[in-house]
């Protein structure tokens, strides 16, 4: 199985040519209150993601995924090594990433006082963009994910996988090139979830976008990546593979059990 498995392997695209959007360098993160009582939540990680890369990061409650998805969103700095999106530090420089990063959270975080279409244009309202254009830009992405008519619902009328479409809608509306998602869907029916999945890989590869995607769902992370990164607590790579478009379904199963196998060793 580890041939067929390996044999599946394939260059990430762009690796060669171009240079990583994220990169982990050595990358270890304690918490504590106190010398002597640190907790190791990342150790010694290093990982590149490359433009235009789906990377689904996998793993079980607590191994340490939201706190890497906070370094590279800017609001955890590492306690060593180094994090690097687009080639600079995003904790010391959170403000040049407005606009260049876009979070879709497990929750959908829409503020309750606003219509649908209002949470969308909120991005775009702290990107400065006129009225007549964000709400423009708004409507055709609620429109997009299957909302329209409802742009002035506001959050609480709307159902769970509704609001999760609202917050996908915002988070493309701002045209970030990164996307970050940390268990979008987890709390949606398996049928909303997986339709959700499918629109959001295609919207993000017809518009070129790079995406981590945090799941510790195997079905979730072999639906959505082009890549997979299999973490062990504390977050450490355990299993890296890169999927093609054509994996038939022996090889699919072959990834499935190999993630499971590394998973529960
Ligand atoms: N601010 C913090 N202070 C202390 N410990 C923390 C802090 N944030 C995270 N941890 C610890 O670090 C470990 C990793 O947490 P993290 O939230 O990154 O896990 P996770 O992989 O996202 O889990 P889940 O799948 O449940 O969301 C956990 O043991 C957690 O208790
Ligand atoms: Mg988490």
């Amino acid at each position: 199985m580890s041939n067929a498995v390996s044999s599946l392997a394939v260059p990430a695209p762009g690796s060669k040519a171009s240079e990583p959007e994220i990169r982990f360098e050595h990358v270890t993160k304690t918490f504590g209150r106190s010398e002597s009582d640190l907790f190791r939540a990342v150790d010694d990680l290093s990982l590149d993601v490359y433009p235009g890369q789906i990377v689904a990061l996998l793993g079980k409650t607590g191994c340490g995924k939201s706190t890497m998805f906070n370094m590279i969103a800017g609001l955890l700095d590492p306690t060593e090594g180094k994090v690097l999106v687009s080639g600079r530090d995003p904790f010391r420089n959170f403000d040049w990433y407005r606009g260049k990063i876009a979070i879709v959270f497990q929750n959908d975080r829409l503020l309750p006082w606003r219509t649908a279409i209002e949470n969308v244009e909120l991005g775009l309202e702290m990107l400065n963009v006129p009225g007549a254009q964000r709400r423009e830009t708004a409507q055709r992405w609620l429109s997009r994910l299957g909302l329209g008519g409802h742009e002035n619902d506001y959050p609480h009328a709307l159902s769970g996988g509704m609001r999760q479409r609202v917050s996908i809608a915002r988070a493309f509306a701002t045209n970030a090139g990164l996307l970050l998602c940390d268990e979008p869907f987890s709390a949606l029916d398996e049928m909303t979830a997986q339709r959700l999945r499918e629109e959001f890989t295609s919207l993000v590869r017809e518009n070129g976008k790079t995406a981590v995607f945090i799941t510790h769902s195997i079905n979730e992370a072999l639906q959505i990546g082009d890549r997979i990164v299999v973490l062990k607590r504390p977050a450490k790579i355990a299993y890296d593979i890169n999927l093609t478009a054509d994996l038939g379904s022996a090889e699919k199963e072959a990834i499935r059990e190999k993630i499971r196998d590394v998973l529960s060793a």
